[in-house]
């Protein structure tokens, strides 16, 4: 039988006690973290959210305290009362490793079988099954402080944005499915059978109608959800914090958003912000750095070498421009020492971005290169020259559709930093991203899509671009970039009916498709719509980021896995028949074995 609380009252956590307690009498509740008995005296390491203290009982213990000491095992949950007191042997990796409590009184609340992993931070047990028994995986230090982490992030968001003049305003979980964007996930309705909810994506049109409806300044850390293929930064559910302002230009957006950012490092890292922060047009930014969230920590800027490329008799170098693309470069410095392997590696990383290969060349006095029988003394020098390459670096060359060089590029550029250590983990380079192009073509669609969403408002100087040429058309539309990863993102909307019209019909719509899509919004914008704009930063990447964690999961408290499966509740599953038929929902597609593989359930 297990020992109750009753008349015991908490009187301090387990790492908050100092030497300032000393002598004083104490009630702590947590887990045994360990238990050391050495024959009549026993160590036990208490844990709780705060940290770890050490409990004693000494061998001038009653029999009966004594034996409740030596029956108790790892993760009981225990509660103890004694008087804090200096420790003889100080232990400098506790917080608390200079006193201890000499415990009077200990009871037993609850016990607990073996764990399926040691809970402690360097325990190296699968992801898989601490994912099972994600309870014991939260129970460890490193968990804890991220989710307290990120508890003081979105604390500081909801202080900054209150003070700011915003009001947090809840949206529905149950809405419309919209097209455009990632996939919906669906929630059959009960009511109206054949009729489906749609869980948000985002808050993005609740929150336009309550800017036309008056609220002014809008903000929430709302759950998002979209069924798409997860990576080490993305999950189906996620967590914005989304606001949305009215009367505003990009201008103003920005400077609210940096007033955040400023005031979160400094909260909770204690990092000033250098303001203003850079802003990188898009255009510049594929053409620098691959990618249109740009890594600033470092430079191995991609170098466009197409004029020298085409003076060159190579195949593959000439396709590629006939077709339209671009020959580019990235110099990896002191590559030259690399070996064959590793430059394959390197061409590995540009393969898995379409990439047909990697061309590569050394312009030392004696070159080595994988295209030298094209080139001439002269061309190695303007290729080097072109690049800013020396002797001892590598040039490596890409040579396709724009699109496939940046993405290609713009990857190895981020390996071979990597690599080469080029990367301070403890630097934050935050950049805007703008200009962003209104409409990208989908090769897999065969048609033009937003780049952001479609109630993004077309940039004044290029509206002419929408019916003539949509690949020229750029956006009100900005991303705020943390060390790579794309921390937030947002655009000044549309506010009008007949420009938003316009975009819907670029996209493919027809008055009558938009109008039956997008009815409620077409019809609002006949009310009276103040401008307005918005940003959402994702909550999860931010406090992944800014903890200096190598994957969104360590952020999340119940976390999906690759397949969008819950290890530990075992959800999706099915469900049983009479729910189904209730639905009206008949499942056609046998069930398939989940392949739960280590390597299949994680990026
Ligand atoms: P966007 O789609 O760019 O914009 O999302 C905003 C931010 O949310 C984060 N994010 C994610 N985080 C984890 N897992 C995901 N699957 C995921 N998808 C996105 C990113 C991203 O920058 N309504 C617009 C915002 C606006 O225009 O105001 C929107 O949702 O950090």
């Amino acid at each position: 039988m297990a020992d109750s609380i009753q008349g015991l009252k908490r009187s301090s956590m387990c790492a908050d006690l100092t030497e300032a307690n000393i002598g004083e009498k104490v009630t702590l509740m947590g887990w045994c973290h360990k238990c050391r008995d050495l024959g009549g005296l026993t160590f036990i390491t208490l844990r709780d959210r705060t940290g770890e203290i050490q409990l004693v009982i000494s061998p001038d213990a009653s029999e009966e305290l004594k034996a409740k000491a030596s029956s108790i095992r790892s993760e009981f949950v225990l509660a103890a009362v004694g008087e804090v007191a200096l420790r003889s042997a100080p232990n400098p990796k506790m917080k608390t490793g200079t006193i201890e409590v000499n415990v009077e009184d200990l009871r037993i609340i609850s016990e607990a079988q073996t764990t399926p992993f040691y809970i402690e931070d360097d325990d190296t047990a699968n992801e898989a099954l601490r994912l099972k028994y994600r309870y014991l995986d939260l129970r460890r230090p490193c968990m804890q402080k991220n989710l307290m982490f990120r508890h003081r992030i979105a604390k500081c968001a909801r202080d900054y944005y209150d003070e700011a003049g915003f009001i947090e305003i809840e949206t529905p979980m149950l809405g419309k499915s919209t097209p455009e964007g990632a996939r919906d996930y669906l929630v059959p309705s009960r009511v109206k059978n054949g009729s489906f909810f749609a869980l948000p994506q985002s808050p993005q049109l609740y929150k336009q109608l309550l800017m036309l409806a008056g609220y002014d300044r809008y903000f929430q850390i709302a759950k998002c959800f979209r069924d798409e293929d997860l990576r080490a930064d993305r999950q189906p559910e996620f967590t914005q914090i989304d606001l949305e302002m009215s009367f505003v230009e990009c201008e103003d957006v920005m400077k609210v958003t940096e007033g955040f950012l400023v005031r979160v490092f400094k909260e909770v890292m204690d990092m000033d912000i250098e303001l203003p922060i850079r802003r990188i047009p898009y255009a510049e930014a594929m053409e620098r750095y691959g990618s249109d969230k740009p890594d600033l920590r470092f430079g191995l800027e991609l170098k466009n070498i197409t004029e020298i490329a085409k003076k060159i008799d190579f195949i593959v170098f000439k396709g590629a421009i006939d077709l339209g693309g671009s020959v580019r470069a990235v110099v990896v410095p002191n590559g030259a020492s690399m070996t064959r392997k590793e430059i394959d590696a390197l061409g590995e990383v540009c393969k898995t971005y379409k990439a047909k290969g990697m061309a590569w060349l050394v312009p030392s006095k004696e070159p080595r290169g994988s295209f030298l029988k094209f080139l001439t003394p002269e061309l190695i020098s303007e290729i080097a020259e072109a690049t800013g390459a020396g002797e001892n670096d590598l040039i490596c060359i890409v040579a396709d559709k724009d699109k496939v060089t940046f993405d290609a590029l713009g990857a190895l550029r981020c390996e071979a930093a990597k690599k080469l250590g080029l990367i301070d983990p403890n630097d934050f380079k935050l950049c805007w991203v703008t200009e962003f192009p209104m409409f990208e073509y989908s090769e897999e669609e065969g048609r033009y899509m937003a780049m952001h969403h479609p109630f993004t408002c077309p940039m004044d100087e290029d509206l002419e671009y929408l019916e003539t040429d949509k690949s020229k058309l750029r956006s009100k539309a900005y991303d705020i970039v943390l060390n790579g990863c794309e921390l937030g993102g947002g655009s000044i909307r549309i506010h009008n009916r007949d420009l938003q019209m316009r975009v819907f019909k670029a996209l493919g719509f027809t008055e009558e498709s938009a109008q039956e899509q997008f009815g409620f919004l077409l019809d609002a914008f006949t009310y009276g719509v103040p401008p307005h704009g918005g940003l959402a930063f994702g909550l999860d990447r931010m406090v992944m980021l800014m903890g200096h964690c190598s994957s969104i999961r360590e952020v999340i408290a119940f976390p999906k896995v690759q397949n969008s499966s819950d290890l530990m509740t075992e959800a999706p599953a099915p469900v049983e028949a009479k729910q189904l038929a209730e639905l009206g929902i008949e499942v056609s597609v046998p069930e398939k074995e989940e392949d739960v593989e280590d390597g299949a359930i994680f990026d």
